[in-house]
């Protein structure tokens, strides 16, 4: 399923809550659940910046914090020239929470998007099934 209008805008919204006074380069995300629900999230930087947390990070912690486990959607939207690239920790976290199968779009400036899936982004996954 391509991403709704809405879920698209919830995504673009929440580069204007960026906390990135080191990079300027803010991402924000919008993780839907199977209900519904839409969950926005933001990167979040820190002066030790090997803190930071990025936007889909946030999307996911925020909603799973809330109890939900079934997600649907995932939207993931930056000022990029090209459809922005989630980082590899981020990989790992849409592996332990969403399927494999699941929808991620990826967004640039201007609106250019990727429709991608959680198991195109990271193959051969290392998850719970792995233990
Ligand atoms: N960033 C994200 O929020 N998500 C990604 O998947 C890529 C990187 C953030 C982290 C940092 O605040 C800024 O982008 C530059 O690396």
């Amino acid at each position: 399923m391509t991403a709704k209008k809405e879920w698209l805008a919830i995504a673009d919204e929440a580069l204007t809550k960026a906390y990135v006074p080191y990079s300027h380069f803010p991402v924000g995300a919008c993780l839907v659940t199977e209900a519904g629900q839409t969950y926005q999230g933001v990167n979040i930087e820190n002066a030790s910046y090997g803190l930071t947390n990025c936007a889909e990070r946030t999307a996911i912690f925020k909603a799973v914090s809330e109890g939900e486990r079934d997600f649907q959607h995932l939207v993931i939207a930056g000022n990029t020239p090209e459809p922005i690239s989630p980082c590899g920790a981020c990989r790992q976290v849409m592996a332990e929470f969403c399927a494999p199968d699941m929808p991620v779009t990826l967004v640039g400036e201007h609106g250019v998007t990727k429709e991608t899936t959680v198991s195109e982004l990271l193959p051969y996954a290392f998850t719970e099934k792995d233990l």
